[in-house]
């Protein structure tokens, strides 16, 4: 891999320990994908925030690194809401650790507001063909397929490395050669909102970490694309797809036609949410917001809770800033008893370890909940999850059906 005298010099240690180290990242990593050089970037998010998945090895890490990041720098969701982590009962020593976290990325210049949907911030700007260093697994799939910027899928330490030196190995989704949709999938029923999210639970079993391209009957919108791609990442590993006539790259390249073709039908959709008959019980927790509610989502939770009270612990997870940035429908929201929750999720968070069954309206939440948090999955759709935290009395009261 070609280094720069000044990159060199870097990797030599003359520009201190800590970019030492983060060079000595990239370029292993480089080596090992074939990378050509280092690329510069525009911005890194990064995963590894939350202390339930660090621990205190990742904490003590994160704590010796010295410097300044190079580039816009967000994080990923941590174990906790930073401004009121009681409220979902996380203990005092755990709260104590995961501020520790946060103080060492901060001290890196590194922005704390924890998020895997950075790009619904207003001042934090991705656009198409910018090269990024993100981790997140919803976020590398939204930036790369519904954007249409490069960013393969760092792990955190290769993220923070490439913040620190405001470049990344030039390997993997920054190239055109590995852009290229690799197996069609044919959808052959329409589908409504939450469907997607199933769809993409069946989808990235199927395709594993191959990049699909979709041709769908239904025209997705923004959020609809963001749950596709988080939920293909998590039941497989998708980092990139398409949707002709949709994504940018589906609308502005000219893409052969696959040699790999998959149909996926309507009762391998409904197959997703047949998981609350299975799941032999009650959902205990209901949980909305993976990735991150947008304004729209949170929006429709306010609508459908208006004037209800939930009977059952419902936690709504979305960014800071656009609980800031929309109090009305947070206001409501919180008037049912469901909770906003800010800087976490009900994955990274060990709050939902303490629930044994949770209802989900993500394909990727529904992938995961299971394996890292305990707890049986079931999935509904938004109204779904609604009506299973308000209870069937207020349901038919609410008369939202
Ligand atoms: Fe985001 Fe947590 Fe889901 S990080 S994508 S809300 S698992």
């Amino acid at each position: 891999m070609y280094l720069t005298k000044e990159e060199e010099q870097i990797l030599n240690g003359e520009a201190g320990e800590t970019l030492r180290q983060a060079i000595e990242i990239l370029v292993a990593l480089g080596d090992i994908y074939g990378a050509d050089r280092l690329i510069p970037i525009k911005s890194a998010q990064i995963a590894g925030v939350s202390y339930k998945t660090m621990g205190d090895a990742g904490l003590e890490w994160i704590s010796d690194l010295q410097g300044k990041v190079k580039v816009p720098s967000i994080l990923n969701p941590a174990g906790m809401d930073l401004e009121a982590w009681e409220r979902l009962r996380i203990s005092p020593d755990f709260a104590e650790k995961q501020k520790s976290i946060i103080q060492a990325y901060k001290k890196l210049g590194i922005r704390c507001e924890c998020t895997c949907t950075p790009y619904a911030l207003e001042d934090f700007d991705v656009g198409y063909g910018d090269h990024l260093a993100w981790s997140e697994s919803s976020a590398v799939s939204y930036a790369n397929s519904v954007i249409g910027a490069r960013t393969n899928r760092e792990g955190g330490p290769s993220a923070l490395s490439a913040a620190l030196l405001g470049k990344t190995a030039n390997y993997g989704f920054h190239l055109d050669e590995n852009r290229v949709p690799e197996v069609s999938i044919d959808v052959e029923c329409s589908l409504q909102k939450s469907d997607y999210g199933a769809l993409g639970y069946v989808a990235g079993k199927l395709v594993g970490s191959k990049v699909p391209i979709f041709r769908l009957k239904s025209i997705p919108e923004a959020d609809e694309l963001k749950a596709l791609g988080a939920a293909m990442a998590a039941s497989g590993a998708v980092a990139l797809y398409h949707v002709n006539g949709v994504t940018p790259e589906a609308c502005k390249l000219d893409f052969a036609e696959t040699a790999e073709k998959i149909t996926i039908e309507r009762n391998q959709i409904d197959e997703v949410y047949e998981s609350r008959g299975k799941a032999g019980e009650e959902p205990e927790l209901i949980t909305i917001g993976c990735p991150h509610c947008s304004a729209a989502e949170l929006k429709m939770a306010a609508e459908l809770l208006e004037g209800k009270t939930v009977s059952k612990e419902f936690w709504i997870f979305t960014s800071r800033e656009l609980a800031k940035r929309y109090p009305e429908y947070t206001r409501i929201i919180e008037k049912s008893g469901a909770k906003v929750v800010c800087d976490t999720c009900m994955v990274v968070s060990p709050a939902t370890n303490s629930y044994s069954c949770v209802m989900v309206n993500s394909g990727k939440a529904f992938a995961y909940v299971p394996g890292m948090c305990g707890a049986k999955a079931v999935y509904g759709d938004m109204e779904t999850c609604v009506e299973e935290a308000v209870g069937r009395t207020q349901k038919k009261a609410g008369g939202f059906h």
